[in-house]
């Protein structure tokens, strides 16, 4: 299949296999600033997904906390570390076994909500659709109602 064109990077990180209509919840997440300079490819065919989205980002790595809140809407993703043009470091994202500290729960009775509030916790229940559900109130999030309240 025919790869669409996006300029390669020299040095920055290259999110790739993004499911489709995702890119714009990862840029939420990663809050691309005046300081790094980002490329975009929504709906590009991919051989592996049939479409895919990508976001190339020069001069910037990802941190630890970005990656676990990055699995939350691409749990498949592989995350292209480039430097001097080349792939120096190809990692994918994975699921973590609880998802702590990065979702708001939407119940706005949860402990993790109180005055002096609690991290919030997780358990995955699915990951096609992502549906998470906190282990404190045992209330069940998924798609949207995760993106929206990723912290
Ligand atoms: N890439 C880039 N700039 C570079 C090097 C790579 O933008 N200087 C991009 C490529 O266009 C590709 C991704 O980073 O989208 C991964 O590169 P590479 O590992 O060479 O491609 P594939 O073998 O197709 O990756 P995979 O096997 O993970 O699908
Ligand atoms: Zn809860």
């Amino acid at each position: 299949m025919e790869e669409l064109k996006i300029e390669k990077i020299k040095e920055g990180t290259v999110i790739d296999h993004i499911p489709k209509g995702n890119a714009i919840n990862v840029i939420k997440i990663l809050g691309i600033c005046s300081d790094s300079s980002a490329s975009i490819g929504i709906n590009v065919p991919s051989s592996r997904m049939g479409s895919k989205d990508i976001i190339k980002i020069e001069g910037r790595s990802l941190s630890a906390t970005e990656i676990a809140k990055l699995s939350m809407v691409a749990p498949k993703a592989t995350i292209n570390q480039i430097r001097n043009y080349k792939v120096e470091i190809k990692s994918n994202v994975d699921l973590p076994e609880r998802v702590i500290g990065i979702v708001r729960c939407i119940n706005t009775r949860c402990i993790t909500r109180a005055m002096e509030p609690i991290k919030s916790e997780f358990y995955i229940v699915a990951s096609e659709p992502m549906t998470i559900r906190c282990i404190y109130c045992e209330i069940e999030m998924n798609g949207n109602m995760i993106h929206d309240n990723i912290i």
